[in-house]
């Protein structure tokens, strides 16, 4: 079988996956131990990226002054403003709703319903399109207590430890609580999730859970899902700006957000919006690249709601904690950082280094996960080097081997179908991965009704920080956006009717950069980032 494959293989490729078929035949049964607490202790505090301190930067100036957040971001944080106060008009605005929802994402047209039904003026705003967004690229599934042998309770305990007792106890509560609501929310709409033929949801394991709570539609739940979303928003006409980026808040002279200044990502033309509240739905932070890790993130995700909030003075919380999905595709180079969804590996499929050996649960949680597969790779000499680094295998077939022929057509078949492209078979041969930048756990802080520290701007979805604490388990931010989203539209929406919008400024901006001149940041780096740059530079 693998001589077949020599066209794409290098030779060390080839002699270790002989190693790792054999193993397969011999091993099949063999389930790791899982690590004691001390075991993942020492492990994170030695291999995982967000303890390596130099990689942090401490924030000079804003709410969050004195804390550390990875270097790029603070660049981004504490950098000048793309535009000046004079350079638009606040007192003829473009547009004028009740609520502004800024990102068109899983979180932001769940938040446009709910405001849509509670009768609001609502309009999204997003710089690409509608569904170009991290949800759309989510696969393996959403979490929800909704089955006899499950509860609320056990899903908050799963949660609260496999974030490190971190997440913030308020909205967690709420996320667990409502998570059963939010399924049959979305099964309502339309999401064709995975069922048997009575009807019973299909619920699996992902990593850290005590109980299988996983719903999935195959392995692209969030394109099902945001399909869905994005037919509701447009199939009721709530008004969706694309190609318009937010750039900067606006506030009122009471110091409550009161809309944003937007950017026609075409034409440049600025345009003011005026709302009574204003919802903030942006997404991570994955084109960020942290630490040089490539992402599995959306080409839009590059911490913009992190900026425009913090710049108003929104506080941060937990903004040096990221999550490294354990299984990035590592191999073949056109889809390096590729998520790999940890379906793959609850459904059986084991990591395996160069050695054939099996040297970890599969279902340890993800920030254990990507620790262990990082010393692996490093300092056990254990990985297998590839055209853009290094990777372990994650033996597929044995998929098959546990759930019986055609399981991985029948419920991965979007991962076959991206290995199958570059001529690899996942039912025949193991695939490399490493991890890659996947998540950001911190973000705005909020109150469980979603709003910042700010009057009047709320957010929802991956731009919020604490809800998972300084680690997320898998399936619970498809959960959040909809638990979230769907708060804060109905939130927004209601203090939306007795808002008194006083006069419009943008006075924060001339503020910030005096505040980062006197803190002595010097640097000509204007912010939000809005798109990532690829573009090779002269000595690439
Ligand atoms: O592995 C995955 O399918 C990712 C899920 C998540 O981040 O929740």
């Amino acid at each position: 079988m693998v001589e077949k494959r020599t066209a794409i293989y290098t030779e060390e490729m080839l002699d270790s996956m002989k190693k790792v078929e054999a193993a397969r035949e011999a091993n099949t049964a063999f389930e790791p131990r899982r690590m004691t607490a001390e075991e993942k202790e020492t492990l994170l505090a030695t291999y995982h990226p967000d303890y390596k301190q130099d990689e942090f930067s401490v924030l000079s100036v804003g709410a969050n002054k004195g804390e550390k957040v990875p270097h790029e971001l603070a660049a981004l944080l504490q950098a000048k403003s793309r535009i000046a106060a004079g350079d638009v008009d606040l007192t003829s605005p473009d547009y004028d709703v009740d609520v502004l929802i800024i990102g068109g994402g899983g979180a932001g047209a769940s938040a446009a319903i709910e405001a849509d039904n509670n009768g609001a003026k609502t309009m999204i705003v997003t710089k690409l399109r509608i569904g170009d967004a991290n949800t759309m690229m989510a696969e393996g599934g959403i979490q929800a207590a909704d089955k006899p042998n499950d509860s609320p309770a056990i899903h908050y305990l799963d949660a609260f430890g496999g974030g490190h007792f971190a997440a913030k106890p308020s909205l967690l509560y709420r996320l667990v609580n409502e998570a059963p609501d939010a399924i049959k929310w979305l099964n309502d709409l339309g999401v064709e999730f995975d069922k048997t033929e009575d009807g019973t949801m299909v619920t699996t394991h992902g990593g850290g859970t005590s109980r299988k709570r996983m719903h999935a539609a195959k392995d692209y739940s969030g394109a099902e899902i945001m399909r869905t979303l994005r037919d509701e928003v447009l199939n009721r006409g709530i008004p969706v700006i694309d190609f318009t980026a937010a750039v900067e808040l606006i506030l009122d002279d009471k110091g409550q957000a009161a809309g944003a200044v937007l950017l026609n990502m075409e034409t440049k033309e600025l345009l003011v919006a005026r709302a009574k509240t204003v919802i903030l739905a942006t997404g991570g932070a994955g084109r960020l690249h942290y630490q040089g890790f490539p992402t599995s993130n959306h080409y839009g995700a590059t911490a913009d709601g992190l900026v425009l909030g913090y710049r108003v003075g929104a506080k941060l919380m937990y903004a040096d904690t990221l999550q490294y999905h354990p299984t990035g595709a590592a191999f073949p180079e056109q889809i390096f950082g590729a998520l790999v969804t940890e379906k793959v590996r609850s459904l059986g499929a084991k990591l395996v280094n160069k050695n054939g050996e099996v040297f970890m649960h599969p279902l340890e949680t993800r920030d254990v996960s990507a620790a262990s597969i990082i010393r692996e790779c490093t300092a056990r000499g254990n990985g297998i080097e590839t055209s853009d680094g290094i990777g372990l295998w994650l033996d597929t077939p044995m998929i098959e081997k546990k759930g019986g022929e055609g399981t991985i057509e029948k419920r991965i078949p979007a991962m076959m179908r991206m290995f199958g492209k570059y001529g690899i078979d996942i039912r025949k041969e193991p695939i490399l991965v490493y991890p890659t930048l996947h998540y950001q756990n911190g973000g705005l802080d909020i109150t469980p009704d979603c709003m910042t520290g700010v009057e009047n701007l709320y957010a929802a979805g991956e731009v919020v920080g604490g809800i998972h604490g300084r680690n997320r388990l898998m399936g619970n931010s498809l959960l959040d956006i909809i638990v979230f989203g769907r708060n804060a539209g109905k939130s927004a929406s209601e203090k939306s009717k007795s808002v008194t919008t006083g006069t419009l400024t943008l006075a924060h901006i001339e503020k910030f950069a005096a505040e980062c001149a006197a803190a002595g940041i010097e640097d000509d780096a204007v912010s939000p980032k809005l798109l990532p740059d690829y573009t090779r530079k002269v000595n690439d």
